[in-house]
């Protein structure tokens, strides 16, 4: 059974080129900052979360601090031999309860509806205003599909993307 890892339990150092090389081949997750420095980095922050089984890295889920006081949750990977087995709730609990998001706003926007699904779970609720109390250029900000100036009348928004902030306990 795959078992979560959180800092400070070892990673062996090569996981964190897999993971970057998984993630990056996703097109759901934005990867340009998915290099392994960075996922090292994240986790030893207590801001990253990495599935192993047999010595391998099997998934993976990072709050990444895009601002002061904001983390984005994303990167969430499940190496496709694993998927459909629940392991995600297992990301998701475990970056619920990283050490490095306590006293931050904890977000995630997602085109996947399963990320949606299984964020409920630990609070990650979706909401409507996408300015408030996550900064616009926090959320539809690095889009790449939508120019600046149509952001707020954005027809996906809801619709095929959804932004979930997380309730405070
Ligand atoms: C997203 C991902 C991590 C999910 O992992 P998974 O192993 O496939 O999913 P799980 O088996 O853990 O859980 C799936 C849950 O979502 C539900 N689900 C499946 N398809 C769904 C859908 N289309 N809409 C809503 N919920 C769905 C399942 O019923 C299950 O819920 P339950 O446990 O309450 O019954 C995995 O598919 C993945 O790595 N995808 C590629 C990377 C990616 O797209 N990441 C998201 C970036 S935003």
């Amino acid at each position: 059974m795959p078992t979560i890892h959180t800092h400070p339990s070892s990673v062996p150092d090569h996981v964190w080129d897999i993971i970057s090389v998984a993630t990056t081949a996703e097109p759901k997750i934005d990867s340009t900052r998915n290099t392994p420095e960075n996922l090292k980095g994240l986790y030893q922050r207590h801001l990253a979360v990495v599935l192993m089984a047999e010595g391998e890295p099997v998934g993976f889920i990072a709050a990444w601090p895009v601002e002061d006081g904001f983390a984005e949750i994303g990167s969430i990977w499940i190496r496709s031999d694993h998927r459909g087995r629940g392991l995600s709730h297992k990301l998701y609990d475990a970056v619920a309860g990283l050490r490095g998001i306590k006293e931050l706003v904890a977000f995630g926007v997602t085109t996947n509806p399963i990320s949606v699904h299984v964020g409920k779970r630990v609070g990650l609720t979706i909401v409507d205003d996408w300015s408030r109390p996550v900064p616009m250029h926090l959320t539809c900000g690095p889009c790449e599909l939508i120019a600046l100036a149509d952001q707020a009348t954005c027809p996906k928004r809801g619709t095929s993307c959804w932004l979930r902030v997380m309730k405070p306990k």
